[in-house]
């Protein structure tokens, strides 16, 4: 793993994105594994803005997001489909057709996922996957367990992951119970690997991430087994590793 200290939020996003833009520019049809939540956010708003300037083309890019939420149709607000859209997406010259995040609105757990990892293979698999990570150290949402999971499949939201995506919705009943994600060997299977993180409320998850034991009660903790990992995270999220 290796670890690069930002100063704060701006720099960490400046970071990532140079990281992501240098992936497109080297490999410009790249495949990336993309990621939502408040933490990305930035680096999103910096690849655009260094789209808009003519420095990253995104074209040929095709993209694969790690979740969604169980029940929420793809132009819900809430959704991570319109996440995308409104946070990066639709801000780039990215074909939306390339763009594809778990079906949601497909109520079918088994065929929505099974689906979801049959056209993650048929495109190799990313070549760059960008990730959160949570307060209880899951990525994408593979929660807290006693097993590191396989392929795509539907999870029960823990009771922490509700109460900090409340923050995202008007009331905290109002968050959906379950999710579709990506599993952690799918993630595993991109050849790089760029984990945002940043706030003091991380601290202890990229704590457990960088230097716990491997295990799947943090399941980031497996990514110390990843042989091209990159950690960016701000001095608060890392102020536990010095
Ligand atoms: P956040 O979420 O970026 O909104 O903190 C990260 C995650 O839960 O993976």
């Amino acid at each position: 793993m290796k670890i690069i200290k930002a100063k704060d939020y701006e720099d960490m996003s400046r970071k990532a994105a140079n990281i992501i833009s240098a992936q497109v520019i080297l490999k410009p049809d790249c495949v990336l594994g993309l990621a939502t939540g408040s933490t990305p956010i930035g680096a999103y708003k910096q690849l655009a803005a260094w789209y808009e300037k003519g420095d990253v083309d995104f074209a040929e890019v095709s993209t694969y997001n790690l979740d969604e939420y169980r029940g929420l149709s793809h132009d819900d607000p809430q959704s991570y489909h319109y996440f995308m859209r409104e946070n990066f997406f639709d801000h780039i010259n990215i074909d939306l057709n390339n763009t594809h995040v778990p079906d949601g609105s497909n109520p079918d757990a088994a065929a929505a996922c099974s689906e979801y990892d049959k056209i993650v293979a048929a495109a190799g698999y990313p070549d760059l996957q960008l990730l959160g990570i949570g307060n209880n150290g899951h990525i994408g949402f593979n929660e807290p367990d006693d097993h590191f999971s396989k392929g795509t499949h539907c999870v029960d939201l823990t009771e922490s992951t509700i109460q900090a995506n409340s923050r995202l919705f008007d009331s905290i009943d109002d968050v959906p119970r379950q999710a579709y994600t990506m599993g952690t060997q799918t993630i595993m299977y991109a050849r790089m690997i760029l984990v945002v993180a940043n706030g003091e409320a991380k601290a202890q998850a990229v704590y457990d991430m960088c230097y716990g034991p491997v295990t799947p009660a943090c399941p980031a903790s497996i990514l110390q087994l990843h042989t091209n990992c990159v950690v960016v995270a701000d001095e608060a999220a890392l102020s536990l590793c010095e």
